[in-house]
């Protein structure tokens, strides 16, 4: 979901942390990632060779949360870096109230909200430099 309007904005800040109510209250736009736990439903159409896997997850709601657990941050993964490729900033917020996002956006469906990402061009130089970053021998290991 993408909130831009002034009355989305008046909707959406209340439920973010206090410290990242500014950040999204001045980005042009701010996207709410979400899973959909009935993803299941357009398998027909997005997965034509096993329609009949939606039949399967419909009974399963435990498999479906464990399948939203992993594709949802990979995706949102993905889209800050779509978002990046483009040529705009992507600031990613973990945190907000999710219940309370779900409730007041997504009360009509069974989407469950996963990350907050403001959206827009950088306002200024950043509040501090790029942080230090594991080293690679802490990181990666070579068999
Ligand atoms: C998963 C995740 C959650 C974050 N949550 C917040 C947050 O709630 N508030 C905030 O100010 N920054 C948060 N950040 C940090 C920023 O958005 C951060 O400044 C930005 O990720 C820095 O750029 P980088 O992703 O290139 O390191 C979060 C970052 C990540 C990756």
């Amino acid at each position: 979901m993408f909130v831009r309007t002034p009355e989305g904005k008046e909707r959406l800040l209340p439920h973010l942390d206090e410290g990242n109510r500014p950040k999204s209250a001045s980005a042009p736009v701010v996207a709410v990632l979400a899973v959909d736990n009935r993803f299941h439903e357009h398998i027909p159409h997005i997965l034509p060779i096993r329609p009949q896997l939606k039949e399967r997850f419909e009974g399963d709601s435990a498999q479906r949360d464990s399948i939203t657990s992993f594709n949802g941050p990979l995706q949102a993964g993905c889209f800050i870096l779509a978002v990046r490729a483009s040529g705009l900033a992507a600031g990613p917020m973990a945190g907000f109230d999710a219940a309370g996002i779900d409730k007041e956006f997504f009360r009509d469906n069974d989407w469950h909200s996963v990350l907050v990402v403001n959206i827009g061009y950088p306002a200024g130089p950043p509040e501090f430099d790029r942080l230090p970053r594991v080293a690679h021998e802490h990181a990666v290991t070579w068999v």
